[in-house]
């Protein structure tokens, strides 16, 4: 019997990548990525495509194990890694990372400012933090976004960072849901002052 796990990594977030990852990341073309919580990985086979290096982690060992075995049968340099990223600690830094529908996953304070800061510390200098979340103002991790939890993380960053894209766009169909897109970049350190 097919598990629920099973089920939903067959029909949910499949096969193309995120719209606005190809919108805003065409012109980018090498470095190493991390795939925030990537499910399948349709983030990751399209950075893999543009000559990212990738590591996708997520807790689902389903998820990664199809992941793992669609990357051998395309010779395609994604590596994923079972893991809660709460917990994981990454021995490198990245010119990308992508958090792509995760951040709403997250309902306390500790936990988010917990998360944004872990990223932040691991996006290499000039490297680019991607973050896309399901909005709603019901939706307490995405409009904690929006009022300024990311905004102020950054601030108080040893680097200095450059707001490319941010954007709550809802659809014509459901005013009330939308999506918030980011996108920053982080430059030099701080003058200490
Ligand atoms: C909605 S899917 C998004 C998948 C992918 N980022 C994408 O855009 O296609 C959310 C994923 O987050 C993973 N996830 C949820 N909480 C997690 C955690 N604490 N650590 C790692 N992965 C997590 C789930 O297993 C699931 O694969």
């Amino acid at each position: 019997m097919v598990s629920t796990e099973e089920w939903y990594y067959s029909y949910c977030f499949v096969d193309e990548p995120d719209g606005d990852l190809l919108k805003f990341l065409e012109e980018v073309d090498n470095g190493k990525a991390l795939d925030v919580a990537c499910g399948l990985g349709r983030n990751s086979f399209y950075l893999a495509s543009l000559g990212y290096e990738v590591i996708g982690v997520d807790m689902s060992e389903i998820a990664i194990g199809m992941m793992n075995e669609k990357a051998k049968r395309e010779n395609s340099k994604v590596k994923g890694v079972v893991c809660d990223i709460q917990e994981y600690n990454f021995s490198e830094k990245f010119d990308i990372i992508v958090l792509s529908y995760i951040f709403h996953y997250f309902f306390y304070h500790i936990e988010q400012i917990g998360i944004l800061n872990k990223f932040i510390e691991y996006t290499k200098e000039g490297g680019l933090l991607f973050i896309k979340v399901p909005y709603s103002d019901e939706r307490i991790g995405s409009l904690s976004l929006k009022e300024g939890l990311l905004r102020n993380a950054l601030k108080e960053s040893d680097n200095k960072w450059l707001i490319i894209h941010e954007e709550v766009r809802f659809s014509e169909e459901e005013k009330k849901w939308g999506k918030y897109i980011f996108l920053a970049k982080k430059l030099g350190l701080k003058k200490k002052e």
